[in-house]
C-alpha cells in the first residue's frame, strides 16, 4: 500500500521521522520519501502488508492509515494513493485540454478497487499554482470520470456533503494526485481541543514541528507570549515530564488558553501567567526552553513596534534562558539582529508554510 501523506511545508523531514517511527513500532516493512514529484508539504509511504491475529486468532489487516490519523502530530492528513503523475505542459493548456486529459486520465484508473458500489462518494479538490482551471473545474472532471468509471459496475452514489468515502484530487502546478482521504473533511491539525480561536493560532503541526527542533531534555519549557496557547497544550499532550508554562498580555487570550487546555485535559500542566514578555524577569528566575511564535507585524497593525518589542524581549530572555530558543516569526531582520545584539547565536534556521505565508522559524542559544 502507498499513502500520501500532507504537512505544512518545510517541515517534511520531521513529519517523515515520525512516520519512521511509528511504523518501526508495528513491525512492518516500509520506505518513507519526502516531497514526491518534488511536491513540499507532501510525503510519499510505502508500505509492506501488515497483519495482526485477532482474539479469535483470524489474520487480519492492519490499518496503517488509521494508526497515523490517530497518533501523528505533524501530519495534516493521511490518503491512500491511487495515482501519482506528473501532467506536463498543463499549467500553460486551454481549460478544456487541461480538462480533458485529467478526465481519461481518472478513467482509466481502478477506482473501483477503493469503494463498494453501494457506497457514496465525493471529489475534494485541491489546486496550488498557476493554471487555467479551478478547483471546482477539477472536482466536476474528476468527480464524473469516477461516476462514469463506477457505472459500469452499477448505479453509483453520490453524497457532496456527507460522502461514506470521500476522493481527494491535487493539483500542484504539474503534478496531480488522487487517493483516498481517510482523514475526512478536517484536517489534522485542526484539533479538537481548540474552543478558542486565537486570530494568529499556530497550525498544531507547526507547534510539533518547534518541539522537536527545541530538543528538550525534560527541563522547563516556557511559551512568552502563548496567545491560545497551542505549543504548551500539544506539550503537555505529549505526556511532557518538565515544568511548562505561558506568559500572555491579553486576558481574553489568556482565558482562551486556559479554556482550550481544560478542553485538552492538560489544564493541571500548565501554569498560565497574565504578564508582559518584555518584563519576563519579574515572573521567572530561569528557564531551559522558550518556544513561541512571535506577533508578526501583518498581525498586529503597527509594524514599527516590532522590533522595538522585540529588543525589549530578548534582552529580558538573555537574563533568564539557560538552554535553547525556538521561535517563529515573519519579521526576519528585526529578530535577527536582536538576537545577536543580545549575545544569542542562531543555531539552526528553516522557513515553513503557514497559512499562505513563509514563516521563518530559528533555534537560538
Ligand atoms: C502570534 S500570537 C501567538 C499565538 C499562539 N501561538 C497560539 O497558537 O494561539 C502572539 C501573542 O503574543 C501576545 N503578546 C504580544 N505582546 C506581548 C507581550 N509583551 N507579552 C506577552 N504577550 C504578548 C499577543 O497578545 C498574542 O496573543
Amino acid at each position: 500500500m502507498r499513502l500520501i501523506l500532507t504537512t505544512s511545508r518545510g517541515i517534511e523531514d520531521l513529519a517523515s521521522a515520525e512516520v519512521e517511527s511509528l511504523l518501526s513500532e508495528l513491525g512492518v516493512p516500509f520506505r518513507v520519501e519526502e516531497k514526491p514529484l518534488g511536491i513540499e508539504g507532501r510525503l510519499l509511504a510505502e508500505i509492506g502488508e501488515a497483519f495482526y491475529t485477532d482474539e479469535k486468532g483470524r489474520k487480519r489487516e492492519l490499518e496503517v492509515a488509521t494508526l497515523l490519523n490517530e497518533r501523528s502530530r505533524l501530519l495534516h492528513r493521511v490518503m491512500i494513493e491511487i495515482a501519482s503523475e506528473r501532467f506536463e505542459g498543463i499549467q500553460e493548456e486551454r481549460g478544456g485540454d487541461a480538462l480533458k486529459r485529467i478526465y481519461d486520465f481518472v478513467s482509466g484508473l481502478p477506482v473501483e478497487r477503493y469503494i463498494k458500489i453501494s457506497e457514496s462518494f465525493a471529489v475534494r479538490p485541491f489546486r496550488k499554482g498557476e493554471h487555467t482551471i479551478t478547483s471546482l473545474d477539477i472536482s466536476r472532471t474528476v468527480g464524473s470520470a469516477i461516476y462514469d468509471r463506477l457505472s459500469r459496475f452499477g448505479r453509483p452514489k453520490v453524497n457532496l456533503d456527507h460522502p461514506a468515502v470521500i476522493f481527494r484530487a491535487e493539483l500542484i502546478g504539474e503534478s496531480f494526485f488522487l487517493g483516498i482521504d481517510t482523514t475526512g473533511d478536517s484536517s489534522l491539525h485542526k484539533r479538537p481541543w481548540r474552543v478558542y480561536d486565537h486570530p494568529a493560532h499556530l497550525k498544531a503541526s507547526i507547534a510539533n514541528a518547534m518541539i522537536e527542533l527545541a530538543g528538550l531534555d525534560g527541563g522547563s519549557v516556557i511559551d512568552p507570549m502563548c496567545g491560545s496557547g497551542t505549543i504548551l497544550i500539544e506539550l503537555a499532550l505529549r505526556s511532557y515530564g518538565g515544568k511548562i508554562a505561558g506568559i500572555e498580555k491579553y486576558m481574553k487570550h489568556l482565558k482562551g488558553a486556559r479554556m482550550n487546555a481544560l478542553a485538552a485535559g492538560v489544564l493541571d500542566r500548565i501554569e498560565f501567567i497574565h504578564g508582559d514578555s518584555t518584563k519576563l524577569s519579574k515572573y521567572v528566575n530561569s528557564v531551559d526552553f522558550a518556544i513561541s511564535n512571535l506577533p508578526y507585524g501583518l498581525k498586529i497593525g503597527r509594524k514599527s513596534a516590532i522590533p522595538k518589542l522585540y529588543m525589549e524581549f530578548f534582552s529580558e530572555l538573555a537574563k533568564v534562558l539557560e538552554k535553547r530558543g525556538v521561535f517563529i516569526t515573519t519579521e526576519k531582520r528585526a529578530i535577527e539582529r536582536t538576537i545577536t545584539e543580545n549575545g544569542f547565536e542562531i543555531r539552526h534556521h528553516r522557513l515553513i508554510g503557514h497559512g499562505g505565508l513563509m514563516v521563518h522559524l530559528y533555534v537560538i542559544e
